[in-house]
């Protein structure tokens, strides 16, 4: 079984895209065991609770000393014995000290085809509007590991969304969640479940059949 730590910090529409294929049968072997928010009024948190998963508010706000943030966060990820962290739609960064001790057992959903559109400041809506800006044709979603950079780790999947004429910010921003972030995601976790991936340097390399662990 894949145990997994779901960190959020806005609606959760990510993280309710893994319990519903969980709970669908879609993702076999793998468990949301808790999911962590920075912020206490993630909407986000009530999606874990009506599916009886283990919510809390780790925040900045309650924990400004960075070492303690960490230590929280590590509490929460010893206490129930994650095997891979899953940022969705988390804001802040996370830790140097558990990037490290997690090496490529991290993983973020970012809403653009990294390397455009990403890095510090790219985030939610920001991302959509210098698309939009920049007069670009083709949009989309990237999931990736996550290393000390910003959007920076060895890139799992990727996968086109269109973008169009009328497109708003926040038109495009539900588009490429429908159309992109909502699958890839979930197949993200599902490829790590079936052991099927291997990071070789900068270079995410999948496999047919399972390794060997
Ligand atoms: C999404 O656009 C996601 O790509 C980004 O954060 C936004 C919020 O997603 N990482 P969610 O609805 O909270 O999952």
């Amino acid at each position: 079984m894949l145990r997994l730590a779901v960190f959020v910090s806005g609606g959760g529409t990510n993280l309710q895209a893994l319990i519903d294929q969980i709970e669908q049968g879609k993702l076999s072997d793998v468990s949301i065991e808790v999911v962590i928010s920075s912020k206490s009024d993630a909407y986000a948190l009530e999606r874990a609770k009506k599916h009886g998963i283990p919510a809390v508010a780790v925040t900045k706000k309650d924990y400004p000393d960075p070492a303690l943030f960490t230590q929280e966060l590590l509490k929460y990820l010893e206490k129930f014995r994650v095997d891979l962290i899953v940022l969705a739609g988390y804001l802040l960064i996370v830790p140097q000290a558990i990037v490290r001790k997690y090496h490529n057992r991290i993983i973020n959903i970012h809403p653009s085809l990294i390397p455009s559109f990403s890095g510090a400041g790219f985030y939610g809506l920001k991302v959509h509007q210098a698309v939009l800006e920049r007069g670009v044709k083709i949009t989309g979603a990237t999931v990736h590991f996550v290393d000390e950079g910003t959007d920076t780790g060895p890139i799992i999947l990727q996968k086109p969304v269109a973008v169009l004429e009328e497109d708003t910010p926040k038109s495009l921003q539900r588009r490429v969640m429908e159309e992109a972030e909502w699958d890839l995601l979930p197949e993200a976790v599902r490829l790590i479940s079936q052991k099927r991936i291997t990071v070789e340097g900068n270079i995410v390399r999948i496999h047919d059949i399972p390794l060997q662990s």
